[in-house]
């Protein structure tokens, strides 16, 4: 049995060996936030956090971030890239080549921030999935997870991944020991690429935004569904922009339009899953919202009932 409180105090002495200064990049999830926290009872000040806004955050995201990191005594620096992550990714449409130019760019911004910083060591919220899942050892690379390695080389820093042995359900249990809130260590996960690998294909402003507002749509009904007590809350849900348009009819005319996939999962350590069930009424809810709401630009909603195998979590 997994004792998270003994856990985080054994780390904490750990990392209180670490000498000098150091740098995180925080995203406002579970991962790095943990990782941050366990690292700044250890060194102190003597932690620098920064926050890099992709322009491929969730709706509200950036600021709900900043807001939870003040209150949990996380001082953290924000660097608006978006527009840097947005020429990167002009006309590249494959998935592992947009984790790449993702990855490559985050490092860049990040680089700058940790030299200006003075640090010698960068602490990571890598977990276990993440690496097991990036091809290390005798395992296939599924999707090269993009805070998994390249870091440390570009950098010369040494590196320092305090959850790198632990699962996802195991890191929300040491979240919750260090005092987080249950909102947040129960938040579902969220890819580092962000909705970059929710619209398939080629990432343009205009697709992110609708894919931004159809996942906000998605956790909004799902939340407020769950709080009714008509379903339970899954372990991931969100929605994707798919490269397909279908013809449809808006008033009297014809339509063509996007389609939006929704996607909802349970699981407990992200390596398998399986499709949650949603009541018809409520999937009926979201799709009459994404239609309305994006009624410009996306015309038909489907929802997946894959599992994981054969599918994976996210689509891309
Ligand atoms: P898949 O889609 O591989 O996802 O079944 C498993 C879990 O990992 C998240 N995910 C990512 N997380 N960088 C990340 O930090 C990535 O490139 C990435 N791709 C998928 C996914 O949301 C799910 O929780």
């Amino acid at each position: 049995m997994f004792d998270a409180a003994k856990f985080a105090e054994s780390k904490v002495s750990e990392l209180s060996a670490l000498q000098g200064e150091g740098v995180i990049a925080v995203s406002g999830g579970v991962d790095s936030t943990v990782a941050a926290l366990l690292v700044l009872r250890a060194v102190g000040p003597r932690l620098h956090c920064v926050f890099v806004d992709t322009g491929l955050l969730r709706k509200g995201e950036a600021g709900q971030a900043m807001e939870n990191f003040a209150a949990l005594g996380l001082s953290v620096k924000k660097v608006d890239a978006s527009q840097r992550f947005f020429s990167a990714l002009e006309g590249v449409g494959d998935p592992e080549a947009k984790r790449k130019i993702i990855g490559e760019a985050f490092i860049r911004v990040f680089e700058e921030e940790a030299k200006a910083s003075g640090a010698q060591w960068l602490a990571q919220g890598t977990i276990a999935p993440d690496w097991l899942e990036s091809g290390s050892g005798s395992r296939d690379n599924i999707k090269s997870h993009h805070n998994v390695g390249g870091l440390p080389e570009k950098f010369g820093l040494r590196l320092v991944e305090p959850l790198r042995d632990l699962y996802k359900d195991e890191v929300r249990l040491v979240g919750k020991a260090l005092g987080l809130h249950e909102k947040f260590y129960n938040r579902q996960p969220f890819p580092g690429p962000g909705l970059a690998v929710r619209v398939l294909g080629e990432v343009t402003m205009e697709k992110v935004a609708l894919a931004r507002e159809a996942c906000a749509i998605v956790e909004e009904e799902l939340e407020s569904a769950a709080s009714r007590g008509e379903c339970a809350k899954p372990w991931q849900y969100y929605a994707a922009l798919l490269p397909v348009r279908s013809v449809g009819v808006q008033g009297d005319k014809r339509a063509y339009g996007w389609t939006v996939v929704v996607r909802a999962v349970d699981s407990g350590d992200a390596l398998t899953a399986t499709c949650s069930e949603i009541p018809h009424a409520v999937l009926k809810r979201i799709s009459t919202r994404i239609c309305n709401e994006l009624k410009q630009s996306v015309n038909r909603v489907v929802f997946d009932l894959t599992d994981k195998p054969p599918g994976t979590i996210e689509w891309e």
